[in-house]
């Protein structure tokens, strides 16, 4: 296997900014280190370039996208993003994206799902299923799952639809945190979600295969997208919105060895990490710690 990054520096879908410096973070927390420790070969594509938000007019497609703050400039780098991801599957690699924002994983999933059947797990403390007519926030970070879905305004969007991803092949798992908006959508589309007392109850490794068996039925391959603020923020504080009551360090790990279990694993990203709100680089190395379980590092064989 060999696994190529490629950075995603945006902090459009986020109103903490700093999740831009979350690839540079990541990568000095020592990524490539810990990936070929995994056993795997490793290519750094560098950065997508992203212009600063301080460049940009937040609102420039506020008439047409309803309440979505830099939605054009999202597009845009989603849509770089999936050419990316999915020249790099076309190489017979497998891409790792580095947020960034959560936005940038419409990108990720578009390229992905381009020319596959594909799954999705979301490792998050949220469900981020909003859309322009229900976000609280106008933040396109907590609508990334339903713009790749095509739910409400993102329905036959160009850029944002993965057209290989199916809805049953959905999980999301460690939600603590998830909007009434997106209760409804869950209960209706019937997603497989997993709370926290799901995880209390039943135990990280249970929920995580049952979650990594929903997403990899019937299809290609899995995109694993794993937003930092899915870890307790006693463990992961350089995150734009923690919320307590998250995954431990080794229910972290233990997720991550699954993902690698299940062998599907087809692509996946690391996003939120925020520096600027971080101890010591401390969630940028716990990123790459993480990644490299998912691909596969054990202490033995
Ligand atoms: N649900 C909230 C919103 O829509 C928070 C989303 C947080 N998402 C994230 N990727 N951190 O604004
Ligand atoms: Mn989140
Ligand atoms: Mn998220
Ligand atoms: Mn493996």
């Amino acid at each position: 296997t060999t696994v190529r990054i490629i950075g995603a520096p945006t902090d459009y879908g986020a109103n903490r900014r700093g999740v831009d410096m979350g690839p540079s973070a990541i990568r000095y927390g020592g990524l490539a280190d810990q990936l070929a420790s995994a056993g795997v070969g490793v290519v750094d594509a560098g950065d997508l370039a992203v212009p600063r938000a301080e460049e940009r007019d937040p609102d420039a497609d506020a008439p047409s996208a309803g309440k979505a703050k830099f939605l054009r400039e999202t597009a845009d780098v989603c849509r770089r993003l999936a050419d990316e991801v999915s020249g790099t599957l076309a190489d017979g690699a497998v891409p790792l994206a580095l947020g960034g924002d959560h936005s940038i994983a419409i990108g990720s999933l578009a390229g992905s799902a381009r020319d596959a059947d594909v799954g999705a797990v979301w490792f998050d403390a949220h469900a981020d299923l909003n859309t322009p007519s229900t976000t609280p926030s106008g933040n396109v970070h907590g609508m990334p799952l339903a713009a790749a879905l095509g739910l409400d305004e993102f329905a036959g969007s160009e850029w944002a639809n993965a057209p290989g991803l199916s809805p049953e092949n959905v999980a999301l798992v460690g939600l603590r945190s998830v909007d009434e908006s997106e209760v409804e959508v869950l209960r209706e589309r019937g997603f497989a979600a997993y709370t926290m007392s799901d995880i209390d109850e039943r135990g990280i490794t249970e929920v995580t295969e049952e979650a990594m068996a929903t997403a990899g039925d019937g299809v290609d391959g899995v995109h694993v997208s794993l937003d930092l603020d899915w870890l307790d923020p006693n463990e992961a504080p350089g995150v734009g919105t923690p919320v307590r009551g998250g995954v431990t360090y080794r229910e972290a790990h233990s997720a991550m060895e699954i993902v690698d279990d299940a062998d599907s694993l087809q692509s996946m990203e690391l996003v939120e990490v925020n520096p600027t709100l971080d101890q010591h680089n401390e969630t940028a190395e716990l990123a790459t710690e993480l990644a490299a379980s998912a691909f596969g590092k054990r202490v033995l064989w």
